[in-house]
């Protein structure tokens, strides 16, 4: 028998020996669609191909498409588990032509796969065709050589596949599996077709129309072929059996569900088991493609397809989580061929268990709640809106699990006026946020989000994404129109655009459509979750419902995830160095530079940054895988997570673990654990190099530092670099001898001042007085007097000067005057001790003094000093001084 991977392979190998390139799966959010939910087909990667604005080297392709239909256009979700068809994950089979072969070959190609490959009896094969397509009905019949009763003509939509409300689509054909008279209904387009005997396994699409937004549709460039197989379909038909849920995979995932339940899948209880097998898929392959529960868009899909399968469980007596239990069973069926799954296990698991310790809390008293108000209800009875609208807002129940858990009564909701006491609840809280402070300023971005809901953000996977307008804002007002030249704010159904949050400055980069081109210049995040990108029309005119394509400056947003890691490293690192009192106060991530300020009461010496530094250097060569998750709360303190003092958070937290080290025990653990919102590299290699460039106190009790990383760094190393090899080269020496050569200099340099001060000393009293009328030293009254001006001397040299001539004189007064190159004076006075009781040298330095131009002067009777803008005028201070002398003798 083959199994389900087997089928896999041999479609991928039958194909790519027909010339096709073999494409990997493309994520389950579409990038290149901002109007589906989900990846719902494998043509939904090749969109751009079909219409022509792509192109790819070889013109056929084939895929393993993983799909979700649950949300959106295509929903499956209220049939799983009840029927033996229906998916909310599943894997399309498909091969394509873009503009290559057409009808013919792809009719040649899947026949001979089908009847040759697979070896499926060609009498047990029928095919459908579009009514009005001759030549498909034609090629049936000259190809395969099956008979005109066996070729169906289908008049109506079942046969024009079309993606979504808008792009490619076409005619197609279908082949369909006989299983037999023994299971009832009828062919396609009988009024029976919808039993179980005749199963559609293929469609082929020839692809040739393009759906426009208002109605049109206009042709292909060229005519192309997108077939779509179910890979559990054709598995059930090649396995022998007729429910999809018994092919070998979803045996095993039952098997498995079976044995963390205790329950045997039969009776009643198989329905639960289905349901905890498909979606446990689905939300397996959605969270590894980055999709979180959440209130909102995708995140609320993929909620209530978890909250459903928890239900379930819960049916089958589970009080403890279950479904994380299942994940290995998944990685070991599916993890082969989608490596992303084992990637994601640990991620996958612990978000499936935080959301059932979650979700269990309400779910017991919910659910008595909803037999109480449905115990006087009969078949076919109605439970009202109010009590469903409760179970939704008070016990976390999404409305279609009431509509599930009723539906085995024969129960239906009023949806209407469940919809009705929706809608009071909003219009409860526009009321309470158009009244108060800061929220009445942004009342027009809660007006926003209350109609077109938070934007989904894209950008912790992916730097570029189409999108709709759903809002344009102008001078603080919504508008519909923003013409080229204007400013305004532009809000998304989804973004790449990260908004400015948790230190993290706001990404920057482009809007555009054919014609019109917006330069976003900011991002902000408003009204809890509206993402409102900042700038300018450069080109066109943007509209609401416009469809756009969107592009982050991935350069810049790449430095700014470098430095947001780096970051996380250095405030571990500084824990480590300084303490655990370092906390964090503030940060700003941006692409040229982190800065990070922290409570340490006193500057960091040049070790203590080294060692930070060699510390964070040291988790970069890690090069370990950054890793995001999701944690409630109290989890995620207690694990150990660092979070901000004072910030209100959330219930559940986005925790960013990076790097690892010997714990206390001997065994490795995380190196930093952080609650954080922002984007972060992939692994710490990223990051290049930390190097710490200052270190400053922003308040009492607050340090600073900021760094640079990878080319930032590095070039900032490189600048360092130069200027040493400079320096080495001014000096002379070697970059080894720099220092030492640099601090002989320094020595040189004291040593030559003192010595040239000293040399300064002794030539002014050697050299031959040009003041105080020749005479050296004259009697002036009854004292000695000596007055000298001598050349650039100092303060303190000076007063040494002094105090020199005062021990040459014995007894007397000693007045110098000192010219400076700038032309002002210092100007000396000094009193022998035996003198001091008849004459001042304060006194006497002030006369000196004002003949320089200055005024006042200090000191000591015996020594005071002064100073005066007129070195010209030395001699009349002198003379003033010899003055002063004699009225006091
Ligand atoms: N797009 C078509 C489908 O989903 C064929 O691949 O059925």
């Amino acid at each position: 028998m083959s199994g389900v991977n087997d089928i896999r392979s041999q479609f991928l190998d039958y194909f790519a020996r027909e010339g096709h390139e073999i494409a990997p799966s493309s994520s389950l959010v579409p990038r290149n669609d901002p109007t589906l939910m989900f990846t719902n087909a494998g043509m939904v990667q090749f969109k751009n191909v079909f219409t022509g604005l792509e192109t790819r080297a070889i013109p056929r392709a084939v895929t393993a498409q993983k799909c979700v239909r649950a949300g959106g256009k295509h929903n499956d979700l209220d049939n799983v588990g009840y029927t033996a068809r229906h998916h909310t994950f599943f894997e399309m089979l498909g091969n394509f032509s873009f503009g290559d072969y057409f009808k013919d070959r792809a009719i040649e190609l899947a026949w001979t796969l089908v009847t040759k490959e697979f070896g499926l009896p060609a009498e047990r094969l029928l095919a459908t065709v579009y009514a009005e397509d001759d030549e498909a009905f034609n090629l049936w019949k000259k190809i395969a050589g099956l008979p005109e009763d066996r070729i169906i003509r289908i008049p109506t939509s079942d046969n024009f596949w079309q993606m979504g409300d808008t792009g490619p689509c076409g005619p197609c054909s279908e082949i369909f599996f006989d299983h037999g008279e023994n299971i009832p209904g009828g062919p396609p387009g009988s009024p029976d077709e919808d039993g179980d005997r005749f199963i559609e396994i293929w469609n082929l699409v020839f692809m040739q129309f393009e759906q426009q937004p208002g109605g049109e549709r206009i042709p292909l460039p060229k005519p192309s072929i997108d077939t779509g197989m179910g890979l559990e379909r054709i598995a059930a038909v090649m396995q022998g059996v007729h429910d999809n849920y018994d092919i070998d995979l979803f045996r095993s995932l039952i098997a498995a569900s079976e044995e963390v339940t205790g329950v045997p899948a039969s009776g009643e209880q198989e329905v639960s088991h289905k349901v905890i097998a498909d979606h446990l898929r689905a939300t397996s392959f959605l969270i590894a493609d980055g999709v979180m529960p959440s209130n909102e868009g995708r995140g609320y899909v993929l909620r209530r397809i978890m909250r459903r399968a928890m239900r379930h469980a819960h049916l089958l007596g589970a009080r403890d989580p279950v479904l994380c239990r299942l994940v290995p069973a998944l990685v070991r069926e599916m993890g082969r061929a989608y490596p992303e799954l084992g990637r994601a296990e640990e991620m996958i698991t612990e978000t499936l268990e935080l959301e059932e310790q979650r979700f269990r809390r309400t779910l017991d008293r919910g659910l008595a709640l909803l037999d109480e108000a449905t115990e006087p209800l009969d078949e076919g009875g109605t439970l009202d809106g109010e009590t469903a609208f409760k179970l939704y807002d008070t016990y976390g129940f999404p409305l279609d699990l009431t509509q599930d858990a009723l539906r085995g009564r024969g129960l239906t909701v009023d949806v209407e006026s469940f919809d009705a006491a929706m809608e009071r609840q909003r219009a409860e809280a526009r009321k309470a946020w158009a009244g108060s402070g800061e929220a009445a300023v942004e009342t027009v971005w809660y007006a926003v989000k209350d109609r077109v809901g938070a934007t989904d953000f894209l950008g912790y996977e992916t730097d570029a994404a189409e999108a709709i307008v759903t809002a344009l804002v102008a001078d603080g007002k919504e508008t519909d129109r923003l013409e080229a030249g204007t400013s305004g704010a532009v809000v998304l159904n989804q973004t790449p655009f990260y908004g400015e949050s948790g230190g993290q400055v706001g990404d920057t980069g482009t809007i555009s459509a054919p014609g019109v081109r917006f330069r976003v210049t900011d991002t902000q995040k408003k009204a809890d979750g509206v993402f409102v990108h900042l700038g300018t029309v450069e080109e066109g005119v943007l509209v609401p419902e416009l469809a756009v394509d969107l592009s982050i400056d991935a350069a810049r947003r790449a430095s700014i995830r470098a430095n947001h890691s780096a970051t996380h490293l250095v405030h571990a690192a500084l824990r480590k160095v300084l303490g655990t009192h370092v906390a964090q106060k503030g940060s700003l991530v941006a692409p040229d530079r982190l800065r990070f300020d922290f409570s340490h009461n006193k500057p960091i010496s040049a070790e203590e940054l080294a060692e930070v530094e060699e510390i964070s250097n040291r988790i970069v060569l890690q090069n370990d895988r950054v890793a995001t998750r999701l944690m409630a709360l109290e989890d995620a303190v207690e694990a150990g997570a660092m979070a901000l003092f004072g910030e209100k958070y959330a219930d559940e937290v986005r925790v960013v673990a990076m790097g690892h080290e010997p714990g206390e025990d001997g065994r490795e653990k995380t190196y930093s654990m952080e609650l954080c919102g922002g984007t972060h590299v992939g692994r710490t290699g990223e990051i290049g190099l930390v190097t710490v460039v200052s270190e400053s106190a922003v308040s009492a009790g607050v340090r600073r530092i900021e760094a640079f990383t990878a080319d930032q760094a590095r070039r900032y190393l490189e600048d360092q670099d130069r200027r040493l090899r400079e320096v080495a080269n001014v000096l002379k020496v070697s970059v080894a001898d720099v220092v030492e050569r640099a601090a002989a200099l320094a020595d040189d340099k004291r040593r030559l001042e003192r010595e040239l001060a000293d040399t300064r000393r002794k030539l002014a009293l050697a050299g031959p007085a040009e003041a105080g009328g020749g005479e050296e030293v004259k009697t002036v009254g009854s004292v000695k007097f000596m007055g000298r001006a001598v050349e650039g001397i100092g303060g303190k040299d000076l007063k040494g000067l002094v105090d020199d001539a005062k021990k040459q004189l014995e007894s007397g007064i000693v007045v110098i005057v000192s010219r400076a190159d700038d032309g002002k004076a210092g100007i000396v006075v000094g009193v022998t001790k035996d003198l001091t009781g008849r004459f001042n040298a304060v006194d006497l330095v002030r006369a000196g003094s004002e003949a320089l131009g200055g005024k006042g002067g200090g000191g000591r009777p015996d020594m005071a000093q002064a100073g005066g803008p007129n070195s010209a005028d030395a001699a009349q201070a002198i003379a003033a001084v010899e003055a002063a002398v004699a009225a006091a003798g």
